[in-house]
């Protein structure tokens, strides 16, 4: 098939941690209501957008990855096209890098690019306001990743509010590599949830000063009780991350969403380090990263579309 003169975006799509999570309650539509915290690291995979006269392919370095309907970056695609009414096509490349099924969002994180992507490589000028839908639709995680940076995720995780004030940190990331099913996590909670719409931990955090470590400790992620009983040969690895990464000067560990990815936050880069090679040391793969601010996360688009020759358009 022929194509038009081309534009090839390659585009960042970042990972995220959630550094607190609550559960108030189960709500009509079947979906939890949530209050979150969300945080984009300094881990991506590279969503690379070819468009072209018509129709829509999707390769992806990691075998294991679907590549049709299934795979939320071509339902991405495909739901903008048929939403716009428009008569183009795009050939769709990932650079998986972010652990998959691990609670880091990559899935999300891929559709949100696509979305961001084809808006501005089409001129659809749809805007963060315009995509917000399409990407609602697609998953609960996803609107977080038209944002980026430190936000708040309420209702189902899918109204998104970002912080004036950012989160700065060495983040260390344990990803055991074992995908943990959202759903059965969420189902295995309901038989213990009681509604407590009245929780305050996650706004008390939000109005507290950032920039200090104690703060963090009122934070708790409702999940990693039922994603360690649905996964219970995760438990051992947590604990054992956990304890090392207090050791080396976490001044915060938790979960990521339902799983199984872990995390510590660490003031120093040299904390950091000695975190991921005492969990080297036992056996544990870990990974070393930065949280990203809503600031560097915009810059980065902006440079990934200046180099595809394209005007931003998502951002306002
Ligand atoms: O929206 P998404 O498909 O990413 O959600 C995956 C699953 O996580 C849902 O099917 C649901 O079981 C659970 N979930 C939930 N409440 C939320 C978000 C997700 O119950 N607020």
């Amino acid at each position: 098939m022929s194509r038009p003169r081309t534009t090839r975006l390659v585009a960042p799509a970042y990972a995220k941690v959630n550094l607190g999570l609550e559960v108030l309650g189960l709500r009509q539509d079947g979906y939890h209501e949530l209050r979150t915290l969300f945080q984009t690291v300094d881990l991506k995979d590279d969503v690379i957008m070819t468009p072209r006269t018509s129709g829509l392919t999707l390769t992806c370095t990691d075998p294991t990855v679907p590549c049709d309907k299934r795979n939320l970056a071509w339902r991405a695609a495909h739901d903008l096209l048929r939403y716009t009414g428009l008569k183009r096509g795009v050939d769709l490349a990932l650079v998986k890098r972010i652990p998959v099924g691990g609670g880091l969002g990559g899935g999300s994180s891929d559709a949100a690019a696509v979305l961001i992507g084809l808006d501005a490589l089409f001129r659809l000028k749809l805007g963060t306001t315009g995509l917000y839908p399409l990407a609602r639709r697609l998953g609960a995680d996803v609107p977080y990743f038209l944002f980026g940076g430190t936000a708040l995720g309420l209702a189902r995780g899918d109204e998104i509010y970002p912080l004036r004030r950012q989160v700065e940190a060495q983040i260390v990331i344990v990803a055991p590599g074992q995908p943990v099913s959202t759903p059965a996590v969420f189902r295995r909670l309901d038989a213990s949830l009681t509604p407590r719409e009245n929780s305050s931990t996650i706004y008390r955090f939000v109005s507290s000063d950032l920039d200090g470590s104690a703060g963090y400790q009122i934070l708790s992620n409702d999940l990693e009780r039922a994603a360690l009983e649905e996964a219970p040969e995760l438990a051992g690895v947590v604990r054992r991350a956990r304890a090392l990464m207090r050791r080396a000067g976490a001044f915060f560990t938790s979960l990521s969403g339902s799983g199984s990815s872990f995390f510590g936050l660490f003031g120093e880069a040299r904390s950091a380090r000695l975190a991921v090679e005492m969990l080297r040391d036992a056996g544990v793969v870990a990974h070393r990263s930065r949280t990203l601010s809503l600031d560097r996360y915009r810059r980065t688009w902006e440079r990934a579309l200046k180099v595809a020759g394209v005007r931003p358009t998502w951002i306002q």
